[in-house]
């Protein structure tokens, strides 16, 4: 069962773009340039129940009570696979501050590793959007959310273009108050901590870097990571 936290797009935009970015033929021009489309699209949405603060302006015809958007917003993608998304939701909120965390999932125990970390001591926003096209075992994103929630982020939104539901549960499980909006939740992950039918690996596929078969996700498999893999799936169906 999906917890009251997940916002799975229902919308055929963004279902007929993410048939396109899955796509094995798709080539990292145009994967660029869906997973930029596709974040547009999910922003939009993760955005609409950010508070408004009503101000007065003056049309061409009269004076009018309109809204400013309220909270002050800051962008936080994970290096790197969600670099890609920046572009787009700065088109939606220019003035947004942008907050690199840098984590790389070690593939044998499948535990996120950090590696940057340039916050201020102090949390200079009110509402944070954690921005990873992959929600997989979920340790990532889980670790980013204590990380924001130790510098002092009010609200915390998790933006990702696919995810599992093992990642789902664990995020939720950890941070119930943090909502997450994707693309698609799709089947499982498999034993290399993949997200099946997923997309592949999405930092390799944006830039182009690709190491040969044994990086290929689905092809070989290490004891240590099944075993990683058979308890989140385990701890799923309790
Ligand atoms: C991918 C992805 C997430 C993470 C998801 O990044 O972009 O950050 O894996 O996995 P998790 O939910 O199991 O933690 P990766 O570690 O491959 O680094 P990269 O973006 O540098 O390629
Ligand atoms: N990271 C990816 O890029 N893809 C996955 O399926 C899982 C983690």
């Amino acid at each position: 069962m999906s917890p009251p936290s997940l916002h799975a797009s229902t919308h055929p935009l963004v279902a007929h773009k993410l048939a396109l970015l899955r796509a094995k033929t798709t080539e990292p021009k145009q994967f660029r340039e869906l997973v930029r489309e596709l974040t547009w699209l999910l922003g939009y949405e993760a955005m609409a129940d950010l508070a408004t603060r009503p101000v007065e302006i003056e049309t061409p015809l009269e004076p009018m009570i309109a809204a400013r958007m309220e909270p002050k917003v800051g962008l936080i993608p994970i290096l790197r696979a969600g670099l890609g998304m920046v572009d787009a939701m700065l088109e939606l909120l220019p003035t947004a501050e942008v907050w690199h965390i840098g984590l790389y999932r070690d593939e044998r125990t499948l535990k996120p590793v950090e590696y940057y970390n340039k916050l201020p001591d102090a949390a200079t926003v009110q509402v944070c959007l954690i921005l990873d096209p992959m929600l997989a075992t979920g340790g990532s994103s889980a670790a980013t959310v204590d990380i924001l929630k130790t510098w002092g982020a009010a609200r915390i939104k998790q933006v990702s273009l696919i995810a599992a539901p093992e990642g789902v549960v664990t995020l939720s499980a950890a941070h119930p108050d943090v909502d997450i909006h994707v693309a698609a939740l799709d089947s499982h992950l498999n034993e290399r901590g993949y997200i099946v039918p997923g997309l592949g690996d999405a930092g390799d596929r944006q830039f182009g870097t690709f190491a040969g078969p044994a990086s290929e996700p689905g092809h070989g498999s290490d004891d240590e990571t099944a075993e990683v893999v058979r308890r989140l799936q385990r701890d799923l169906e309790r």
